[in-house]
């Protein structure tokens, strides 16, 4: 699977230890940004890592940045991202059990890099459950 990561300058150092951990993994990861900790704005980073789910080149992202809050709420603008702000291993292995979610959404302010990390790999190894859940996404889609 190949993963696409970004974060803002709030989540810059973060999005780096992730991509350490991931690549220590051997999983694939593509960085959209930013690439250093100059102030910027977190919906251009959070755009450009839906597009790329969107336009089928990747199956999953991560977005970080200070709360993770504002990457979430950009990712859920787009129709067909489904996008959870997640700082605790239950929240993130539900989220794709029931919730199916695409992008993961982090706050550097929020979890250490150790839970972070944690986080990321149940997150990446839980399998969404469908049937019940695929019919409530989809009454999500119809809104
Ligand atoms: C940047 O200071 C901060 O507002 C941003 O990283 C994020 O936390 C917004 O939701």
């Amino acid at each position: 699977m190949q993963i696409a990561i970004a974060s803002d300058h709030g989540g810059f150092k973060l999005k780096e230890k992730i991509k350490e951990y991931l690549n220590k993994k051997n999983i694939n990861i593509v960085d959209f940004g930013t690439y250093d900790k100059n102030s910027c704005d977190y919906p251009i980073f959070a755009k450009k890592v839906c597009a790329a789910i969107l336009n089928k080149k990747f199956e999953r992202g991560i977005l970080i940045c200070g709360t993770g809050l504002g990457m979430q709420i950009t990712a859920n603008r787009f129709k067909g991202i489904r996008a959870a702000c997640v700082s605790d291993t239950y929240s993130a292995k539900m989220s794709r059990l029931h919730n199916n979610s695409n992008v993961l959404t982090l706050g550097e302010r929020v979890v250490g890099h150790g839970l972070a990390c944690d986080i990321v790999d149940i997150w990446l190894k839980s399998e969404f459950e469908g049937e019940r859940h695929q019919k409530r996404l989809d009454m999500i889609d119809k809104l």
